[in-house]
């Protein structure tokens, strides 16, 4: 953990403690989740590639896990119309990665401090995000009040 994410860290609210920054794949499945059900929020995705990527490996390593939400915010809309077409052919193939997800959910919007979020979510991912956000420490804090218990943001 670099200096700044310590510093945004310390700037959140104590009773958000289990907030974890990291950004290691291998790692979230190592400190996984005991959960069998999991809402997971991620911002910035892009074309959701690295997203692709892990739902890969939890359909690999944990498939007793179900991720019943997945829910995005990207404020691109050129890469959310990618990201739909991505998620309608996984559905169409069946190939385990969007296709495993109960419900996916794509925003073309910006995730601002005051960002109404709809659900409590056990994982929240900024993969090579946060250094976008002219508001850091607002997101985060937005982020944490929406985190379920025990949840997790990477
Ligand atoms: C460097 S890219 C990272 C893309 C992808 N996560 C990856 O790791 O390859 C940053 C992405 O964050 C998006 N972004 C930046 N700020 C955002 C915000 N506040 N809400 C949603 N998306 C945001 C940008 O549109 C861009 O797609």
């Amino acid at each position: 953990m670099n200096k700044l994410h310590q510093h945004l860290i310390n700037s959140i609210p104590k009773e958000t403690k289990s907030i974890k920054v990291r950004f290691s794949y291998d790692a979230m499945l190592r400190h996984g989740f005991s959960l069998l059900q999991l809402q997971w929020l991620s911002v910035g995705p892009a074309e959701g590639d690295r997203e692709t990527e892990i739902l890969r490996l939890f359909a690999s390593h944990r498939p007793d896990l179900k991720i019943e939400l997945l829910e995005i915010y990207e404020l691109s809309k050129d890469d959310c119309s990618v990201l739909r077409r991505k998620v309608d052919k996984s559905r169409e193939a069946q190939d385990g990665t969007w296709s495993s997800v109960g419900e996916v959910v794509v925003n073309d919007k910006e995730l601002l401090p005051d960002t109404e979020m709809g659900s409590r979510y056990d994982l929240v991912t900024l993969m090579h995000v946060t250094y976008y956000l002219p508001d850091r420490v607002g997101v985060f804090k937005n982020i944490a009040g929406n985190l379920a218990p025990g949840g997790k943001m990477w």
